[in-house]
């Protein structure tokens, strides 16, 4: 499945990373308040900016994942990331990430950019089922996702080893027909 959308709504508008994001992407990865509870160490080079966007273009054409680049509508500033990955056409379900840069955090954005997106992915793509795996102390995280309905699914234990740091796995989930019904 390949999935190349642009999406808009009030305040935002999310498109596929490209080339150009490649300095903005790198300035909110590199920060480490935005880093603490990532999959990786904050970003140390301009290289691992550039890799990402390498390794979207190849996800998208593959049909195994997309990032889209959230921008604000009013003045086209870079905001953030929001990624489905591990696309699973048969099970039509697939894993979200999500980065906003700290200045945007506490404004209601994520909310606002991950409705949009489910909106999407639920009634046009026709996915079944958005997952999420959060570090249980990320309460910035899993605030956002409660917000949308989320459920808590289960916890695995010291699934994560990032750096010399140890850490569990929330597992989160959401169903079309929670989404529909909410
Ligand atoms: C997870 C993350 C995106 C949450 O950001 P956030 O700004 O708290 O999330 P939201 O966009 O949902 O904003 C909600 C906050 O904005 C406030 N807000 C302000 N105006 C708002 C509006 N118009 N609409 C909704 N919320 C609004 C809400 O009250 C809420 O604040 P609170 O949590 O203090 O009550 C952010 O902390 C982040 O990027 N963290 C680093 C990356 C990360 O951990 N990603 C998750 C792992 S995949």
């Amino acid at each position: 499945m390949v999935i190349k959308i642009e999406l808009s709504s009030e305040r935002l508008c999310l498109r596929p990373l490209s080339d150009i994001d490649t300095q903005a992407l790198f300035a909110v990865f590199s920060d480490p308040r935005v880093m603490r509870y990532g999959s990786t160490p904050e970003w140390d080079s301009l290289a691992k900016a550039e890799d990402k966007v390498l390794r979207n273009r190849r996800g998208v054409q593959s049909g195994e994942s997309m990032c889209l680049a959230i921008f604000h509508r009013h003045d086209y500033r870079f905001l953030g990331t929001v990624d489905l990955f591990q696309i699973d056409v048969q099970c039509r379900r697939a894993e979200l990430g999500y980065t906003l840069a700290f200045e945007a955090w506490g404004q209601g954005y994520m909310a606002e950019a991950l409705t949009t997106l489910l909106d999407h992915v639920f009634a046009e793509l026709a996915f079944n089922r958005i997952e999420a795996d959060i570090d249980p102390r990320n309460a910035a995280s899993i605030a956002c996702l409660e917000r949308l309905g989320f459920q808590r699914e289960g916890l695995l234990r010291q699934r994560w080893i990032i750096g010399d740091e140890v850490s569990d796995s929330a597992i989160y989930g959401l169903l079309r027909e929670d989404w529909i019904a909410r």
